[in-house]
């Protein structure tokens, strides 16, 4: 079982979550356990306080320390997690990044808040991530996207493994465009090749079609794809706007 454990003062946040499509069958199928813990649990004062104002002055109230190592602690006791605090300057969250995680037992997520956490803090964290180059108000909505994300590359989560393996950016480039019926809807047609029944053909026309989206959309992830012989002289033709039919006949 992969745990997630979340620190949050907010754990209501995650409810839909967790409660919602393949997440919430993973959990029930004991695959995954999330658990969203209030950092207001382990306060130390009686008024449950868990933010205080900034030493030296400055804007701001910031995440006190004890109550995010009390619960650290606590939830160590089973198993000691890989542990991520969301950050916008953190490392960027990506496909390759998701999988790394998808390989550690047990991730705790610290949900920063935008003014900040006592940086005394950072003496647990293994590293801090962002999810973009652009502010929330706090971490809650990356901790989510990080474990969707991750939670759906464990085997046995998503039932058709196969969709994994044709994900966009599993192999470094977009995907290919899917039609289902009906073959004609407001005069667009699925394309004729996919109708073939031609499997061999297919699979030519989805491999031009994820290069050709990739080209078009993201160029640079060509870069760091591993391309075969094949693949770059469709990628030449598409490059010099010929069409798909011509490399079939060629
Ligand atoms: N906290 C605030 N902004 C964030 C971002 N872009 N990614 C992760 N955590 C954040």
């Amino acid at each position: 079982m992969k745990r997630f454990s979340v620190l949050t003062i907010f754990p209501e946040f995650f409810e839909g979550f967790k409660n919602t499509g393949i997440v919430s069958r993973a959990i029930k199928n004991n695959i995954v356990q999330l658990d969203a813990i209030n950092l207001r649990d382990y306060a130390t004062d009686k008024h449950k306080t868990v933010d205080d104002v900034v030493y030296g002055g400055g804007p701001g109230m910031l995440l006190k320390p004890e109550p995010i190592f009390r619960a650290y602690e606590e939830i160590s006791k089973k198993s000691k997690p890989y542990v991520l605090i969301t950050e916008p300057w953190g490392r960027k969250f990506d496909q390759k990044f998701a999988q790394e995680l998808s390989e550690k037992d047990h991730i705790m997520i610290i949900c920063g808040r935008y003014e900040g956490v006592d940086e005394r803090v950072k003496s647990i964290v293994d590293e801090e991530v962002s999810i973009g180059d652009f502010v929330l108000s706090g971490g809650e909505p990356a901790a989510l996207v990080i474990m969707d994300a991750v939670i759906r590359l464990i085997p046995g989560v998503v039932g058709d493994e196969d969709s994994l393996r044709v994900d966009s950016f599993s192999d470094g480039l977009l995907g290919y465009p899917n039609y289902t019926r009906p073959a004609v809807y407001k005069g667009m047609e699925v394309p004729e090749v996919l109708r073939s029944g031609n499997h061999q053909l297919i699979a030519k026309w989805r491999r031009w079609k994820q290069l050709e989206n990739t080209y078009k959309k993201r160029p640079e992830l060509l870069e760091k794809a591993n391309l075969s012989e094949e693949d770059k002289k469709m990628l030449d033709m598409i490059k010099k706007n010929i069409e798909f039919e011509k490399f079939i006949n060629k």
